[in-house]
């Protein structure tokens, strides 16, 4: 079985479900506590043991590159404010050089299309994709539960949640078989289904390890839903000639993407944090209380 040692990260999405903040800011350069929303699905890569990551940008997400890049001027002023704490995190989150490329993708067409204009930089290996929307919190990173089971198994592997089986259009849906190992083996894969047509409640929660076989697929591929090349509608073709699992995550994935994803994610994160646990749960209870008054006024 083939080492996954490249992860694909598309960031070219517009963000629109979070405008005005994006209009000249990159979604994935929003914070969550004092990170960047891109920083956790770099992290959760390479603890998964991914040696190289393949950035799928666009037109004004410059900014995301130059993160991810030494910043000399900020060293030297840290270096001579004698801030050594501050320097050692910013380089400990910086990839060792040579592990990040950056690929355009000219036009949004959709993630299928996304993923495909990696293929070059991935060739003919298997890879992991982490949408980094989906902010994994909890567990060991979902994509390291994810590299576990295809160690088992082989083929292709995503990660899937449970979700309120009245959301099933927001997402991609699985079909479940037998269980295999942690997981479970795929029957039926359905991108954003009504509730009467979802074969499950679990959704595909933006963590995958797929075959190269993908991108011939994706190539020559029409639109689906919401008129992009859809990733889900390549998988269902793959699925015809390959094994497909599915590895429920023992954590939880916030959608960073969305307004409400977001705030959920920064509050989980700043309770998960000891310098700042304290004052962020007082202020919860204190804001949870009046809140309960004034319903109750109501
Ligand atoms: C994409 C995938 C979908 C998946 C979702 C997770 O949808 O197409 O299958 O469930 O990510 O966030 P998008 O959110 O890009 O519409």
């Amino acid at each position: 079985m083939k080492k996954v040692r490249k992860a694909v990260i598309p960031v070219a999405g517009l963000g629109t479900r979070f405008l005005p903040a994006t209009k000249s800011m990159p979604k994935e350069m929003l914070p969550v506590v004092d990170r960047p929303v891109v920083q956790y699905a770099v992290d959760e890569a390479f603890e998964a043991g991914i040696e190289h990551i393949v950035f799928v940008t666009g037109r004004n997400k410059a900014v995301i590159e130059d993160y991810f890049d030494l910043h000399p001027e900020l060293v030297g002023t840290l270096e001579q404010a004698g801030k050594q704490a501050q320097l050692l995190s910013l380089e400990s989150l910086l990839p060792v050089a040579g592990a990040t490329s950056f690929i355009r993708q000219q036009s949004p067409q959709g993630l299928g299309h996304a993923v495909w204009c990696a293929r070059e930089v991935i060739g003919d290996e298997p890879f992991a994709l982490l949408l980094p929307d989906m902010v994994s919190f909890g567990g060991r990173g979902c994509l390291a539960e994810v590299a576990d089971l295809y160690a088992e198994t082989g083929g292709n592997v995503i990660a899937v949640e449970r979700c309120d089986p009245t959301e099933t259009s927001k997402y991609g849906i699985v079909g479940c078989g037998a269980d295999v190992g942690s997981g479970f083996e795929v029957t039926a894969m359905v991108e954003k289904p009504a509730p009467a047509n979802a074969p499950s409640n679990y959704y595909i929660n933006g963590r995958y390890i797929l075959q190269p076989e993908i991108f011939s697929l994706l190539g020559n591929q029409q639109r689906g839903a919401g008129n992009e090349i859809q990733l889900t509608d390549a998988m269902v073709r793959l699925s015809q000639s390959q094994a497909f699992f599915a590895q429920p995550f023992n954590g939880r994935m916030f959608d960073c993407g969305s307004k409400e994803g977001f705030i959920q994610a920064n509050i989980a994160f700043a309770l998960a944090r000891d310098d700042m646990k304290e004052p962020i749960f007082d202020m919860l209870q204190e804001f949870v209380r009046s809140h309960e008054r004034r319903v109750e006024a109501a």
